[in-house]
């Protein structure tokens, strides 16, 4: 059995003013009629096929968003597997956990579920190249391997995890992973080739994931299983005991695990990669959904009741009035109710600074 897990508690910061703490971008409707989150779940059913028995997802997601997630889920007519809300972030190893749990307890006999696991703030233009790479992912997966899907880089962003490979191939084992290294290293990287980003996606048995959470944080996979103990459940919902998981330290997938099993063979867990060329975008950053963005002659985009005149590589997203734009250069406006974003479209990703500020201010 695979089980897709998708990871829909995120807040989305650096999407400010449009990504808010309450309705963070992976529930907007970014790029195309369906929202991130929607997008991500409609993805993945295309993967069932002659051996691969596909249940149906589970959703990983905050306590705050739960109206949200329903009404997308219902809008797709996608039933869940279950849905877990969890009562406050603590970032992506304690909630893949918690699905990995679900795999273990709740999936009666199916056997050690593969997990495939995603985040749900990304886009991917070419489905079937998407489909196939998964499914490759799930096979190379069934021995008990780590599977990280891992996307050709074009520039050195430091928002990605970066993997080395030893090999070529479709499936080539992982040598390093480092998770968001400093421009320098990420120029050096892309010298040097050979490196690819870490898409965020996982494809891992259940059993696995546990273990290898057990063996490099013990102190998570502790307190997440005691969170899971805790938990409650009522009308399709599952919520892990909210006092458990409040001491639950804060750490990504990726900190917590992938950095550390190609850098300890001895541990035993093998990693893989898996190349995915599928027009894949993570919607970072205001640069990123102006890259994905339908444009003018001029590089130009308009989002909502917004005009642009004389300017280049502008993007304008109005959400409540009419906003008007006269010779500008590589800038972003984002307009909604009660804030305003100007920004220097190449320094799009500063704009997590101001999130910063302002939670100081409350
Ligand atoms: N349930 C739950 N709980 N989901 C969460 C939480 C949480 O506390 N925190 C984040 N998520 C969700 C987000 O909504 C998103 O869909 C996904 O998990 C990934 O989290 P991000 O916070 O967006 O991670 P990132 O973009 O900084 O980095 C990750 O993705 C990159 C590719 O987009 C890493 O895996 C990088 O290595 C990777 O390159
Ligand atoms: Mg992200």
């Amino acid at each position: 059995t695979v089980l897709p897990v998708v990871m829909a508690g995120g807040s989305g910061t650096r999407l400010w003013p449009l990504s808010r703490a309450l309705y963070p971008k992976q529930f907007l409707a970014l790029s195309g009629k369906d929202t991130l989150f929607q997008q991500a779940v409609q993805r993945l059913k295309g993967l069932a096929n002659d051996t691969i028995d596909l249940a149906p997802p589970c959703i990983v997601g905050n306590e705050e968003h739960r109206f949200l997630t329903l009404d997308q889920l219902r809008e797709m007519k996608v039933p869940a597997a279950a849905v877990v809300l969890e009562p406050m972030g603590r970032n992506t190893a304690p909630a893949l956990t918690l699905a990995a749990l679900y795999a273990r307890d709740e999936m009666g006999n199916a056997e050690d579920p593969i997990l495939v696991v995603t985040p749900a703030d990304q886009t991917v233009t070419d489905v079937p190249a998407f489909t196939a790479a998964l499914r490759q992912a799930v096979d190379a997966a069934a021995d008990g391997s780590i599977v990280i899907l891992g996307i050709q880089p074009d520039r050195p962003d430091t928002g990605f995890g970066y993997i080395r490979t030893r090999a070529d191939g479709a499936v080539q084992p992982v040598a390093a992973f480092v998770e968001k290294p400093d421009l320098e290293t990420a120029k050096r990287y892309l010298t040097e080739g050979c490196y690819y980003w870490n898409s965020g996606m996982f494809v891992l048995r259940a059993s696995v994931w546990l273990k290898a959470l057990a063996h490099f944080r013990p102190d998570i996979a502790q307190a997440t299983e005691a969170a899971w103990r805790g938990k409650s459940t009522d009308n399709g919902f599952i919520r892990p005991g909210k006092d458990e998981f409040a001491v639950i330290p804060s750490e990504s997938v990726d900190y917590a695990v992938m950095e550390k099993c190609p850098a300890e063979p001895k541990a035993g867990f093998g990693v893989k990669m898996v190349p995915l060329a599928a027009g894949w975008s993570d919607l970072g950053a205001w640069e990123a959904v102006w890259q994905v963005s339908e444009k003018d002659g001029d590089g130009n985009v308009a989002q909502g009741d917004a005009v642009i005149a004389s300017s280049r590589n502008t993007l304008v997203h109005a959400t409540s009035r009419l906003v008007s734009a006269v010779g500008l250069d590589n800038v972003v406006i984002v307009e909604t109710p009660d804030a305003v974003l100007v920004a220097d479209r190449s320094r799009s990703q500063e704009v997590k600074k101001i999130v910063t500020e302002l939670e100081q201010r409350e």
